[in-house]
């Protein structure tokens, strides 16, 4: 079983840098997710960041030594470089293969740009030959003083990479620019950039997201409560790897990565023509929609009004079925589809992935907690030919990035 650290981000150098800003404190959270993922992070802060932070909490998240002082003294939290001391931010400099500096406070941008090394995290920004990422972090006139500004856009001319803050409630009680993101992204924006592995460079894929909405008059139709979200997620995942996407929907409120090819559609049969025009060229196809099984058999052209009737009924057909279409015209390509289960999850999984010749069915059950429509999180199993596993929750992303990898073990 493959684990997400293996997508790109096990032993990979983590050089995380802490300024004196107030949001210093989201660091320790920065910290946990990359050692979560499998990567080797060290961390080294300015003196002020220390009035923020503990070190000592640093150090045991990141599981290595903090470093703090250019010339240390006994109560630095070092060790081991304590013999090399003259070469020491140099060590670290060629050590790191990403050096992120968050929060990046005003002053020491300001430092960078006038290339300033009166600190140890200093001197190391100018001993590194990896790439810098900068997350500036404070008020928002602070932010905004063109001097800042002008800083800001100098560093990035000298390929400094800035993740900018974000819009929300500042440490002073104001609202403004100037907040950290979260560490979440500062985390998603340092794995995507660098280290997600292109392992779908040239393959073409198609997936299919979101309900389908099946009219019954002019105005109302009967749906589900997909979101789309499973789908897009697949759909970004397999772009940030390469691949060349076409995404179909259904009605949702979700936008795409410019660069995915993206159809709206809304009913079944819409979905259905759209999949048939684009299925032979695919080397991978996910069925993630959730396509109505049934729809009116009539459909009033015109709003039905109330006055005329008490009840009425409505007489449904059967949709056609995309994905078993797609498991019996199966040319070069690889067919994944999900399976919503209530009952006899697993026999009944099973069913579809023969019924549908499927390579890969991704089998939920939106009764379990953390799992279905409208949430970003999702309790999966998979099968296939050799068998089925069950993943822990996860994020709608990572059970992504899950099947991709799935999708690359099948023969
Ligand atoms: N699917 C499809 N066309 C349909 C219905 C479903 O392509 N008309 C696809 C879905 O996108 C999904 C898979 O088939 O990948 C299974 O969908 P699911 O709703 O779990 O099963 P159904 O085949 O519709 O059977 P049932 O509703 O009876 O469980």
């Amino acid at each position: 079983m493959k684990s997400l650290s293996d997508i790109g981000m096990k032993d990979k150098k983590i050089l995380i840098g802490i300024t004196g800003g107030i949001s210093s404190y989201k660091i320790c959270n920065l910290v946990r997710l990359f050692v979560k993922a499998g990567a080797d992070v060290k961390v080294v802060m300015t003196p002020s960041a220390v009035k923020f932070v503990s070190p000592l909490t640093l150090s045991v998240l990141s599981k290595n030594d903090v470093v703090i002082n250019t010339f240390p003294d006994i109560h630095d939290y070092s060790k081991a470089e304590k013999s090399a001391l003259s070469t020491w931010h140099v060590n670290y400099g060629l050590w790191a293969d990403v050096f992120v500096i968050a929060p990046a406070t005003a002053n020491s941008i300001a430092k960078i740009e006038a290339g300033i090394c009166d600190n140890f995290l200093l001197c190391t920004v100018f001993a590194a030959r990896c790439p810098v990422v900068l997350v500036p972090s404070m008020d928002e006139d602070m932010f905004n003083h063109r001097i800042t500004q002008r800083n800001i856009e100098s560093l990035k001319k000298n390929d400094f990479i800035v993740i900018n803050p974000v819009y929300g409630e500042l440490a002073s009680g104001l609202i403004g620019m100037g907040k950290m993101p979260e560490p979440e992204t500062v985390f998603s924006f340092v794995k995507n950039h660098f280290f997600t592995a292109r392992d779908f460079l040239g393959k073409k894929i198609l997936v299919t997201a979101g309900p389908t909405r099946e009219p019954v008059d002019a105005v109302r139709f009967i749906s589900n409560y997909s979101s789309g979200k499973m789908g897009f997620e697949i759909a970004e995942a397999a772009f940030k790897r390469g691949a060349d996407v076409t995404l179909i929907t259904g009605p949702v409120t979700l936008k795409e990565s410019e660069g995915i090819k993206r159809y709206d559609v809304k009913t079944a049969d819409e979905m259905f023509i759209e999949v048939k025009k684009h299925f032979r060229k695919q080397d991978v196809i996910v069925m993630a929609s959730a396509v109505s099984d049934f729809k009116p058999l009539d459909k009033s052209d015109k709003k039905i009004k109330k006055d005329k009737k008490e009840n009425f009924k409505v007489e449904f057909v059967k949709n056609p079925d995309i994905l078993k279409f797609l498991g019996d015209n199966k040319k070069k390509f690889k067919l994944v589809g999900f399976a919503l289960e209530t009952d006899d999850e697993l026999i009944n999984a099973r069913k579809k992935f023969k019924i549908k010749n499927l390579d890969l069915i991704v089998l939920n059950n939106p009764l379990d907690e953390g799992a279905g429509f409208e949430i970003d999180t999702n309790v999966v199993t998979f099968l296939d030919m050799k068998g089925y596993e069950k993943l822990p929750l996860m994020s709608k992303s990572e059970v992504a990035d899950r099947i991709l990898s799935k999708i690359n073990e099948i023969n």
